[in-house]
């Protein structure tokens, strides 16, 4: 039997969580053999309905379950941590933009990004759902100093998956036949979602779709799809597929793209390094590999159209004006 692993997740009594935890107890993020303490972070008010969920996990009798940490303490929450969702914070409602979030959740993160800091285990991987997640991976790099930036990753899988999911449906094809989506820049409106290099069964899915139908049908649904979502769920933005996405992203992190559903590369936000003109030190979303030992690297070289360069600075420029707006916190 293997050493089990630490995996805390925050806002675990949330929507998401519901979802995302019995995945993760049942082995699909981190295989069928690896044992896990699942280390569940709340606000003290909503300690009695993680306690509801604690039941149900136990309730389940996952044979991969060795323990259950329920805390409202960060410190005990990210102890010895291996992995780390950062799930908890306030979701946007019906009319609001995610970056309106930004005043209410970016405290949240300063003090994570503190306690993980403090506590968490060196080679710690971090990954930032809350919303505006971008920028809120930012303030939680920044406010851990002494871990690598590359412990920290925003979530991009699922506009991913949503471009995935509507190009195979516009091609009449499976989502396994579609590879090479991108997701550029920002979880947010302004984000790119690119099909320049998208391919459906090999063939490029340019030449299956017109212009018409990617300009006006494909970039503003990807890039509107969760406000939609809300607004069909009276009020409640996306969960499972948002636990789907955090379950696709952290996996493939940990085992490497070549041997995950994405075999060609996956969309991911981390920390830029000026690859395609793109400001250092911030969090944008790249095409990447990730080798089987959990090594990041933003592929390279692509070509890109004018409007697609147009597109990229935009989203750029949103997530510049979003880093000022919380400058105190960095
Ligand atoms: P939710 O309101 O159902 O759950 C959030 C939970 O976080 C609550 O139980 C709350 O008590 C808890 N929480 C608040 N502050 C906390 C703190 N400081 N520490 C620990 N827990 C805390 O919301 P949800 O639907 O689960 O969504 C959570 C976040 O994820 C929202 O910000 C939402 O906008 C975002 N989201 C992001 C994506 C993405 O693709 N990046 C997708 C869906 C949702
Ligand atoms: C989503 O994309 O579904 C989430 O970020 C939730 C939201 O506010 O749109």
């Amino acid at each position: 039997m293997k050493t089990p692993v630490n995996v805390a997740v925050t806002g675990a009594a949330g929507q998401i969580s519901y979802s995302l935890l019995f995945r993760l107890a049942s082995g699909e993020v981190f295989g069928n053999d690896q044992p896990i303490i699942l280390r569940l972070l709340e606000v003290t008010p909503a300690l009695h309905r993680l306690n509801g969920v604690v039941m149900e996990l136990n309730d389940c009798a996952y044979h991969l379950l060795q323990g259950i940490v329920p805390t409202d303490d960060a410190l005990v929450a990210f102890d010895k941590v291996d992995y780390v969702f950062l799930v908890g914070a306030k979701p946007r409602g019906p009319g609001m933009k995610r970056n309106d979030l930004l005043e209410c959740n970016a405290e949240i993160f300063s003090a994570q990004g503190k306690a993980l800091n403090a506590v968490a285990n060196p080679n710690v991987k971090v990954l930032i759902t809350g919303n505006p997640a971008n920028t809120n991976a930012l303030i939680t790099q920044r406010n851990a100093p002494d871990l690598d930036p590359k412990c920290f990753s925003a979530m991009s899988m699922l506009d991913h998956n949503r471009g995935i999911g509507l190009l195979a449906e516009k091609c009449n094809a499976r989502a396994e036949d579609v590879r090479n989506m991108i997701v550029w820049g920002n979880h947010s409106e302004s984000q790119y979602p690119d099909l320049t290099h998208a391919t459906v069964k090999g063939v490029s899915a340019l030449s299956l779709v017109n212009d018409e139908w990617v300009a006006n049908e494909f970039v503003p649904t990807v890039q509107h799809r969760g406000a939609k979502v809300i607004e069909e769920r009276g009020g409640l933005s996306s969960a499972a597929s948002a636990a789907n996405a955090a379950v696709c992203q952290m996996r493939s992190w940990t085992i490497g793209t070549a041997k995950s559903d994405w075999s060609d590369w996956i969309s991911m936000a981390v920390i830029s390094d000026g690859s395609y003109g793109i400001e250092k030190g911030l969090f944008y979303s790249f095409p990447v590999k990730v080798s089987p030992e959990g090594e990041v690297t933003i592929i390279q070289d692509l070509e890109r159209s004018e409007f697609s360069r147009q597109c990229m600075l935009e989203t750029e420029q949103e997530l510049k004006i979003e880093r000022d707006a919380i400058a105190h916190l960095l």
